[in-house]
Protein backbone atom coordinates (compact mmCIF):
# COMPACT_ATOMS: atom_id res chain seq x y z
CA UNK A 1 0.00 0.00 0.00
CA UNK A 2 3.07 2.07 0.48
CA UNK A 3 3.29 2.81 -3.27
CA UNK A 4 0.09 3.62 -4.32
CA UNK A 5 0.52 7.15 -3.88
CA UNK A 6 3.90 7.61 -5.73
CA UNK A 7 2.16 5.87 -8.64
CA UNK A 8 -0.41 8.49 -8.59
CA UNK A 9 2.46 10.90 -8.46
CA UNK A 10 3.86 9.17 -11.36
CA UNK A 11 0.64 9.45 -13.66
CA UNK A 12 0.67 13.88 -13.18
CA UNK A 13 4.21 13.90 -13.94
CA UNK A 14 3.17 11.92 -16.97
CA UNK A 15 0.54 13.54 -17.60
CA UNK A 16 2.07 16.83 -18.64
CA UNK A 17 4.95 14.90 -20.56
CA UNK A 18 4.80 15.30 -23.90
CA UNK A 19 6.60 12.21 -24.95
CA UNK A 20 4.42 9.26 -24.80
CA UNK A 21 7.73 6.73 -25.33
CA UNK A 22 8.23 7.48 -21.62
CA UNK A 23 4.41 7.25 -20.63
CA UNK A 24 4.90 3.28 -21.85
CA UNK A 25 8.31 2.89 -20.19
CA UNK A 26 7.38 3.76 -17.05
CA UNK A 27 4.14 2.50 -16.98
CA UNK A 28 5.66 -0.79 -17.88
CA UNK A 29 8.09 0.02 -14.96
CA UNK A 30 5.40 0.66 -12.11
CA UNK A 31 3.63 -2.52 -13.48
CA UNK A 32 6.29 -5.08 -12.39
CA UNK A 33 6.99 -3.41 -9.62
CA UNK A 34 10.38 -2.63 -11.23
CA UNK A 35 12.38 0.84 -10.00
CA UNK A 36 10.13 3.65 -9.83
CA UNK A 37 12.69 5.56 -8.69
CA UNK A 38 14.59 4.58 -12.03
CA UNK A 39 11.76 6.14 -13.56
CA UNK A 40 11.51 8.80 -11.74
CA UNK A 41 14.79 9.70 -12.70
CA UNK A 42 14.82 8.88 -16.51
CA UNK A 43 12.05 11.41 -16.51
CA UNK A 44 13.41 14.23 -14.65
CA UNK A 45 17.03 13.90 -15.89
CA UNK A 46 16.28 11.70 -19.44
CA UNK A 47 15.25 12.28 -23.11
CA UNK A 48 11.90 13.08 -22.88
CA UNK A 49 11.31 16.71 -24.80
CA UNK A 50 10.79 16.16 -28.81
CA UNK A 51 13.80 16.67 -30.47
CA UNK A 52 14.27 19.56 -32.84
CA UNK A 53 12.99 19.11 -36.81
CA UNK A 54 14.17 20.85 -39.77
CA UNK A 55 17.78 21.22 -38.85
CA UNK A 56 19.97 22.60 -41.38
CA UNK A 57 22.56 24.69 -42.40
CA UNK A 58 22.14 27.61 -44.80
CA UNK A 59 24.76 28.79 -46.74
CA UNK A 60 25.15 32.67 -48.52
CA UNK A 61 27.91 33.66 -49.62
CA UNK A 62 30.44 31.81 -46.88
CA UNK A 63 28.38 32.57 -44.17
CA UNK A 64 26.63 29.83 -42.81
CA UNK A 65 23.49 29.71 -40.69
CA UNK A 66 22.02 26.53 -38.65
CA UNK A 67 18.03 27.11 -38.78
CA UNK A 68 15.89 25.08 -36.73
CA UNK A 69 11.86 24.32 -35.03
CA UNK A 70 11.40 22.75 -32.08
CA UNK A 71 9.74 19.21 -32.19
CA UNK A 72 5.85 19.17 -31.99
CA UNK A 73 4.52 19.70 -28.65
CA UNK A 74 7.95 20.97 -27.02
CA UNK A 75 7.35 23.41 -23.89
CA UNK A 76 7.23 27.15 -24.36
CA UNK A 77 10.63 27.29 -21.68
CA UNK A 78 12.51 25.01 -23.36
CA UNK A 79 15.78 25.91 -24.85
CA UNK A 80 18.27 24.94 -27.59
CA UNK A 81 21.83 24.23 -27.85
CA UNK A 82 23.93 23.67 -30.99
CA UNK A 83 27.20 21.78 -31.22
CA UNK A 84 29.54 20.83 -34.18
CA UNK A 85 31.95 18.22 -35.37
CA UNK A 86 34.98 18.25 -37.48
CA UNK A 87 35.57 15.26 -39.48
CA UNK A 88 37.54 12.78 -37.17
CA UNK A 89 37.05 15.11 -34.00
CA UNK A 90 34.51 15.18 -30.92
CA UNK A 91 31.94 17.18 -30.68
CA UNK A 92 31.34 20.78 -29.34
CA UNK A 93 29.44 23.37 -28.28
CA UNK A 94 29.43 26.69 -30.09
CA UNK A 95 30.39 29.14 -27.81
CA UNK A 96 27.42 31.98 -28.87
CA UNK A 97 24.43 29.00 -29.37
CA UNK A 98 24.57 27.15 -25.98
CA UNK A 99 20.76 28.33 -24.87
CA UNK A 100 19.39 29.73 -27.98
CA UNK A 101 15.44 30.43 -27.72
CA UNK A 102 12.84 28.59 -30.36
CA UNK A 103 12.86 31.74 -32.66
CA UNK A 104 16.62 32.03 -32.91
CA UNK A 105 18.87 30.68 -35.21
CA UNK A 106 23.12 29.84 -34.76
CA UNK A 107 25.49 31.57 -36.33
CA UNK A 108 28.20 29.07 -37.31
CA UNK A 109 30.24 31.48 -40.01
CA UNK A 110 32.95 31.71 -37.43
CA UNK A 111 32.96 28.19 -36.56
CA UNK A 112 33.36 26.73 -39.75
CA UNK A 113 36.80 28.10 -40.62
CA UNK A 114 38.39 25.69 -43.22
CA UNK A 115 36.99 25.29 -46.12
CA UNK A 116 37.19 22.26 -47.32
CA UNK A 117 36.55 20.53 -44.36
CA UNK A 118 33.74 18.37 -43.46
CA UNK A 119 31.59 19.41 -40.74
CA UNK A 120 28.23 18.27 -39.10
CA UNK A 121 26.17 20.66 -36.69
CA UNK A 122 23.29 19.24 -34.57
CA UNK A 123 20.80 20.67 -31.61
CA UNK A 124 19.02 19.36 -28.93
CA UNK A 125 15.97 20.85 -26.66
CA UNK A 126 16.60 21.29 -23.20
CA UNK A 127 14.63 22.77 -19.65
CA UNK A 128 16.26 22.68 -16.32
CA UNK A 129 15.27 18.80 -16.11
CA UNK A 130 14.58 17.44 -19.22
CA UNK A 131 16.39 17.16 -22.65
CA UNK A 132 15.52 16.10 -26.49
CA UNK A 133 17.66 13.44 -28.36
CA UNK A 134 19.89 15.55 -30.58
CA UNK A 135 19.06 16.34 -34.07
CA UNK A 136 22.08 16.03 -36.69
CA UNK A 137 22.04 18.15 -39.65
CA UNK A 138 23.98 16.67 -43.08
CA UNK A 139 27.50 16.72 -43.87
CA UNK A 140 28.28 20.59 -44.52
CA UNK A 141 31.63 21.39 -46.34
CA UNK A 142 31.97 25.30 -46.36
CA UNK A 143 33.38 25.71 -50.24
CA UNK A 144 31.23 22.70 -52.24
CA UNK A 145 28.29 23.74 -50.26
CA UNK A 146 27.89 27.36 -50.12
CA UNK A 147 25.76 29.05 -52.48
CA UNK A 148 27.20 31.75 -54.70
CA UNK A 149 25.32 34.58 -54.63
CA UNK A 150 24.99 37.12 -57.37
CA UNK A 151 28.26 39.78 -57.58
CA UNK A 152 27.82 43.28 -57.09
CA UNK A 153 27.82 43.95 -61.12
CA UNK A 154 27.87 47.31 -62.52
CA UNK A 155 28.01 48.12 -66.13
CA UNK A 156 29.30 51.26 -68.36
CA UNK A 157 29.27 52.25 -71.94
CA UNK A 158 32.52 52.66 -73.36
CA UNK A 159 31.76 52.93 -77.29
CA UNK A 160 31.17 49.71 -79.45
CA UNK A 161 31.71 47.84 -75.96
CA UNK A 162 30.62 47.09 -72.42
CA UNK A 163 32.74 47.92 -69.28
CA UNK A 164 31.67 45.50 -66.15
CA UNK A 165 32.57 46.23 -62.76
CA UNK A 166 32.36 42.94 -60.93
CA UNK A 167 33.58 42.33 -56.83
CA UNK A 168 31.60 39.74 -54.14
CA UNK A 169 28.59 40.20 -53.02
CA UNK A 170 29.03 40.21 -49.61
CA UNK A 171 29.33 43.62 -46.89
CA UNK A 172 30.48 40.62 -44.63
CA UNK A 173 33.76 40.58 -42.99
CA UNK A 174 37.49 40.36 -45.11
CA UNK A 175 38.09 36.62 -44.34
CA UNK A 176 34.42 35.97 -46.05
CA UNK A 177 35.46 38.12 -49.04
CA UNK A 178 38.85 36.76 -49.11
CA UNK A 179 37.36 33.18 -49.16
CA UNK A 180 35.50 34.20 -51.82
CA UNK A 181 37.63 35.51 -54.37
CA UNK A 182 39.71 32.07 -54.02
CA UNK A 183 36.89 29.77 -54.63
CA UNK A 184 35.79 32.13 -57.73
CA UNK A 185 37.25 30.87 -61.25
CA UNK A 186 35.37 32.69 -63.64
CA UNK A 187 32.31 34.45 -64.83
CA UNK A 188 29.45 33.70 -67.11
CA UNK A 189 28.45 37.09 -68.44
CA UNK A 190 24.96 36.45 -70.73
CA UNK A 191 24.70 39.47 -73.45
CA UNK A 192 21.88 40.38 -74.59
CA UNK A 193 20.66 42.89 -76.73
CA UNK A 194 17.47 44.61 -75.84
CA UNK A 195 16.17 45.68 -79.14
CA UNK A 196 15.76 42.11 -80.41
CA UNK A 197 16.52 40.30 -77.50
CA UNK A 198 19.26 38.48 -79.38
CA UNK A 199 22.25 37.41 -77.06
CA UNK A 200 25.47 35.56 -76.63
CA UNK A 201 27.29 34.36 -73.29
CA UNK A 202 31.21 34.50 -72.43
CA UNK A 203 33.18 32.39 -70.14
CA UNK A 204 35.64 34.19 -68.74
CA UNK A 205 38.49 33.82 -66.08
CA UNK A 206 37.09 35.86 -63.01
CA UNK A 207 38.72 39.34 -63.30
CA UNK A 208 37.10 42.46 -61.55
CA UNK A 209 36.82 44.29 -64.71
CA UNK A 210 35.70 42.96 -67.80
CA UNK A 211 35.73 44.64 -71.41
CA UNK A 212 33.28 42.74 -73.79
CA UNK A 213 33.97 44.23 -76.78
CA UNK A 214 32.92 44.46 -80.59
CA UNK A 215 29.00 45.45 -79.79
CA UNK A 216 27.05 48.28 -81.79
CA UNK A 217 27.73 51.67 -80.70
CA UNK A 218 24.95 53.42 -79.31
CA UNK A 219 22.76 50.30 -78.36
CA UNK A 220 21.43 48.85 -74.87
CA UNK A 221 22.76 45.90 -74.18
CA UNK A 222 21.67 43.67 -70.82
CA UNK A 223 24.21 41.91 -69.13
CA UNK A 224 23.67 38.84 -66.36
CA UNK A 225 26.34 37.92 -65.01
CA UNK A 226 27.35 34.49 -62.90
CA UNK A 227 30.22 33.33 -60.80
CA UNK A 228 31.43 30.04 -61.72
CA UNK A 229 33.97 28.38 -59.05
CA UNK A 230 35.14 24.77 -60.18
CA UNK A 231 33.98 22.89 -56.53
CA UNK A 232 30.68 24.64 -56.58
CA UNK A 233 27.84 24.55 -59.14
CA UNK A 234 25.23 26.64 -56.73
CA UNK A 235 25.68 29.66 -58.30
CA UNK A 236 23.00 32.32 -58.75
CA UNK A 237 22.82 35.13 -61.42
CA UNK A 238 22.83 38.55 -61.31
CA UNK A 239 19.95 40.45 -62.47
CA UNK A 240 20.45 41.56 -66.00
CA UNK A 241 22.21 45.23 -65.73
CA UNK A 242 21.50 47.11 -68.83
CA UNK A 243 23.50 49.74 -70.43
CA UNK A 244 24.00 51.74 -73.91
CA UNK A 245 27.43 51.29 -75.18
CA UNK A 246 27.86 54.45 -76.12
CA UNK A 247 27.07 57.26 -78.64
CA UNK A 248 26.52 55.70 -82.07
CA UNK A 249 29.71 58.63 -83.17
CA UNK A 250 32.25 57.14 -80.96
CA UNK A 251 34.91 58.25 -79.04
CA UNK A 252 35.78 54.99 -77.57
CA UNK A 253 39.07 54.74 -79.04
CA UNK A 254 40.62 56.92 -76.29
CA UNK A 255 38.26 55.30 -73.45
CA UNK A 256 39.71 51.76 -74.41
CA UNK A 257 42.98 53.24 -73.66
CA UNK A 258 42.47 54.50 -70.41
CA UNK A 259 41.66 50.87 -69.24
CA UNK A 260 45.27 49.51 -69.13
CA UNK A 261 44.69 46.45 -67.43
CA UNK A 262 41.55 44.77 -69.02
CA UNK A 263 41.84 41.77 -70.37
CA UNK A 264 40.17 41.89 -74.14
CA UNK A 265 39.08 38.38 -74.41
CA UNK A 266 38.30 36.49 -77.37
CA UNK A 267 35.02 36.58 -78.83
CA UNK A 268 32.95 34.08 -80.29
CA UNK A 269 31.48 34.20 -83.54
CA UNK A 270 27.73 34.70 -82.42
CA UNK A 271 29.39 38.17 -80.92
CA UNK A 272 30.23 38.78 -84.45
CA UNK A 273 27.50 38.38 -86.23
CA UNK A 274 25.52 40.15 -84.06
CA UNK A 275 27.41 43.11 -84.70
CA UNK A 276 27.17 42.81 -88.27
CA UNK A 277 23.62 41.52 -88.32
CA UNK A 278 22.94 44.70 -86.36
CA UNK A 279 23.49 47.98 -88.85
C1 LIG B 1 28.14 35.76 -38.13
O1 LIG B 1 29.47 35.74 -37.64
C2 LIG B 1 30.42 36.40 -38.48
C3 LIG B 1 31.78 36.26 -37.85
O2 LIG B 1 31.94 35.14 -37.13
C4 LIG B 1 30.05 37.86 -38.65
O3 LIG B 1 30.95 38.48 -39.52
C5 LIG B 1 28.62 37.97 -39.20
O4 LIG B 1 28.24 39.32 -39.25
C6 LIG B 1 27.66 37.18 -38.34
N1 LIG B 1 26.36 37.18 -38.98
C7 LIG B 1 25.23 37.54 -38.36
C8 LIG B 1 23.99 37.46 -39.17
O5 LIG B 1 25.23 37.89 -37.20
C1 LIG C 1 15.86 9.09 -28.65
O1 LIG C 1 16.79 8.24 -29.30
C2 LIG C 1 16.66 6.88 -28.96
C3 LIG C 1 17.84 6.13 -29.54
O2 LIG C 1 18.04 6.49 -30.88
C4 LIG C 1 15.30 6.39 -29.48
O3 LIG C 1 15.17 5.03 -29.19
C5 LIG C 1 14.21 7.19 -28.81
O4 LIG C 1 12.97 6.83 -29.35
C6 LIG C 1 14.43 8.69 -29.01
N1 LIG C 1 13.51 9.43 -28.18
C7 LIG C 1 12.72 10.39 -28.63
C8 LIG C 1 11.86 11.09 -27.64
O5 LIG C 1 12.70 10.72 -29.79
Amino acid sequence: MNWHPSVVTVWTVLYFDPGLYFVEACYINVLIYLGLFTCLSFILAGVSLPAPVNVSIDSLNMEHTLNFLPGLGTSADAHFRVQILRFRNSWKPVAGCLELAATQTCNLTGEFTETLQQYQARVQAFTPTQESNWTLTGHFTPYTDTVLGPPKVSVSGCGNCLLLQVSPPTSGSIQQNKQLQNLYSGLLCVVRRTRDGAQFSLNLAYEEEILIRYLQPGVEYCVTVTVTATINSNSMPTEPHCAFTGPPASSSGTQLFMHTNIHLYPITYMNTALCEGGS
